[in-house]
């Protein structure tokens, strides 16, 4: 048996087109579009690719997309300043403060200071909160992304048994709380667990969010279960440069029921969730 490959890519067009739609639906009814404002400080290579990534998907889905690039040496005072300025932005529905930042900037003071309202990442404590005691909020996007792909796939989540492996606050543990809400049963692994093949071979479901290169091999994956990777780990091999996922896929997607190949899997369903999250934050800001 060879696992059915969960197609990120696609799902993630069919879901720009879906809000894409909603958004002209929304210009139409309020005369203005949704928007996101993205603030990077700093160089970082793989952040420069996202917001340039971020920024045409934003606009091609009919999007206000504004970009802040700031110097590496830009003081927090100053980003604390930027943000509240997005924050009184009428225009602005959604503010991301892309990570990493550089040292001197402390960014949970950062993400402390975005209205949660326009916090469109769902890293404020105030949406973390909301979304583990049950409310309505603005959650994280590659969790989301991750609970997109496990419907489109068609896995039933209710009374499954779900491993997730990795504890992180952007991922693993809003993952597990999404997944909780979805009636699953949620095991939390991480770095220190017992035996962690035998518990991942437990599950109906594994949600690899670790970080680190083929971590979970093909024999922890318990037969026609379904494997989601988060990871996205670059690698040397073979005189190559190459970007491999947490599971050992040519090992799992012989025992799997479903797989997200890396990449291609859930790296795509990020920025589509990003978009959804900004138009349902205009939606919520134009209603209230
Ligand atoms: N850096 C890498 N991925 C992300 C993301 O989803 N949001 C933010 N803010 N920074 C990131």
């Amino acid at each position: 048996m060879t696992a059915k490959i969960i197609d990120g890519k696609a799902v993630a067009e069919k879901l720009n087109a879906e809000t894409a739609a909603k958004v002209a639906a929304f210009a139409k009814a309020h005369g203005r579009v949704p928007g996101l404002a993205v603030v990077l400080v700093g160089e970082d290579p793989a952040s420069q690719v996202y917001v340039r990534n971020k920024g045409r998907t934003t606009a091609a889905a009919g999007m206000l997309s504004v970009e802040h690039k700031l110097p590496a040496e830009t003081g927090e005072a100053d980003v604390l300043a930027l943000v509240r300025r997005l924050n009184d932005d009428p225009k602005i529905d959604g503010i991301l403060f892309q990570l990493p930042v550089p040292k001197h900037i402390n960014s949970d003071r950062v993400i402390d200071a975005i209205d949660p309202k326009k916090d469109v990442d769902g890293f404020h404590v105030v949406n973390a909160g909301r979304l583990a005691v049950g409310f309505d909020g603005l959650f994280p996007c590659t969790p989301l992304g991750s609970l997109v792909l496990l419907d489109e796939a068609g896995v039933k989540l209710e009374g499954a048994e779900v491993v997730v492996v990795g504890r992180s606050n952007l991922v693993g543990k809003p993952i597990a709380q999404l997944l909780l809400r979805r009636n699953a049963t949620v095991t939390v692994a991480h770095s220190r667990t017992r035996d962690l093949g035998a518990v991942c071979r437990r599950a109906d479901v594994v949600i690899a969010a670790v970080g680190r290169p083929r971590m979970i091999q093909g024999d922890w994956i318990k037969p026609g279960a379904a494997v989601i990777d988060v990871g996205i780990n670059r690698i040397e091999e073979g005189g190559k440069n190459r970007l491999v996922g947490d599971v050992d896929y040519d090992a799992a997607v012989k025992v799997a029921g479903a797989i997200t190949p890396v990449p291609g899997g859930v790296g795509p369903m990020t920025i589509a969730c990003l978009l959804r999250n900004t138009l349902i934050s205009a939606e919520r800001r134009v209603s209230k």
